[in-house]
């Protein structure tokens, strides 16, 4: 294992606040990572992105009807579906990326008084984060972060990212460059479900903590995907990973951390099969649990 990843351990299982405490707050802002360091998570994964400037932001979905007012706004009518890749950062960050929130209830927590009024107050107006923005936040208090590079090749509807794509190379570095500038490498767990940007992570920062994404289909063998990628940590979704793969990583020196997790009883099973991290929407609810082991 490098190096990096010896500063991420903590001796116990890692709590992993997914786009921040996003159970609580719009995710991917933040205060969505306010959310997760109150809550107890040993770091925040968020999600980047290019604009059409090529700016570096945090937000999961290509489009931003979801998570912004993007579709409300007179101005941007004629820009349905609203790919983040075709809008520049200025315009991005004049939209609201926390109304939404109110209306969608996302995770019944406004239903249910885990975000009260006072909570709600704090959203209208939140703003999507750049990168180093988010950064920033992270190293001002002395936390620690995954950062996942978003694939930007393919859209969720199967069409095309954006031709104007600088590659995976110039991402990476870009990335890299603003971990550097905060003096994050140390704290930092890069992970991505396009595996070619680990490879260049791997070959132009050695000592970084690597952590290969992987969904829907289980790979045919996770051990020699993690040591042909080089790389620290493994991240499978959920319904794809076994207690068998846990075992086997783990022989190999390779932490598993799954996602999203957001069940007591997951998390409990997940902890038992000795998984390195639960990266969840909860992490008032993991840390609880993992406080009491
Ligand atoms: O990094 C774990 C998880 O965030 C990957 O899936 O779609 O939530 O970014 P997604
Ligand atoms: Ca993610």
């Amino acid at each position: 294992p490098r190096e990096g990843y010896y500063a991420l351990r903590t001796g116990r299982v890692l709590c992993i606040a997914h786009r921040g405490a996003r159970s609580v707050a719009p995710e991917n802002t933040i205060l969505a990572a306010q959310r997760g360091l109150e809550e107890g998570a040993d770091l925040w994964e968020l999600d980047v992105q290019l604009t059409a400037d090529g700016q570096l932001v945090v937000v999961h979905d290509d489009t931003l009807d979801r998570t912004t007012d993007v579709a409300s706004r007179p101005e941007y009518t004629g820009r349905a579906p609203w790919r983040v890749c075709d809008f520049t950062l200025d315009e991005l960050r004049g939209l609201d990326a926390g109304s939404w929130y109110q209306t969608a209830d996302p995770h019944g927590q406004i239903a249910s008084g885990g975000v009260t009024a006072d909570d709600l107050a704090l959203f209208p107006g939140l703003r999507i984060p750049t990168l180093d923005e988010a950064l920033a936040f992270t190293a001002d208090h002395g936390w620690r972060v995954n950062v996942e590079i978003k694939d930007m090749t393919v859209n969720a509807d199967g069409s095309p990212g954006s031709p104007d794509y600088p590659g995976d190379e110039a991402v990476v570095r870009a990335v890299l460059e603003c971990i550097r500038a905060h003096g994050l490498l140390e704290r930092t767990l890069l992970s991505s479900f396009r595996h070619d940007c680990l490879r260049h992570a791997a070959r132009m920062e050695p000592g970084l903590a690597l952590a290969a994404l992987v969904e829907d289909v289980r790979p045919d063998d996770p051990v020699a995907l993690c040591r042909d990628l080089g790389v620290v940590a493994y991240h499978p979704g959920d319904d794809i990973v076994t207690e068998a793969d846990v075992a086997g990583l783990r022989a190999m020196g390779v932490a598993v951390n799954v996602w999203t997790v957001n069940e007591e009883a997951d998390m409990r099973r997940f902890i038992d099969w000795g998984v390195a991290g639960l990266i969840t929407d909860v992490p008032l609810l993991c840390w609880g649990l993992l406080r009491e082991r």
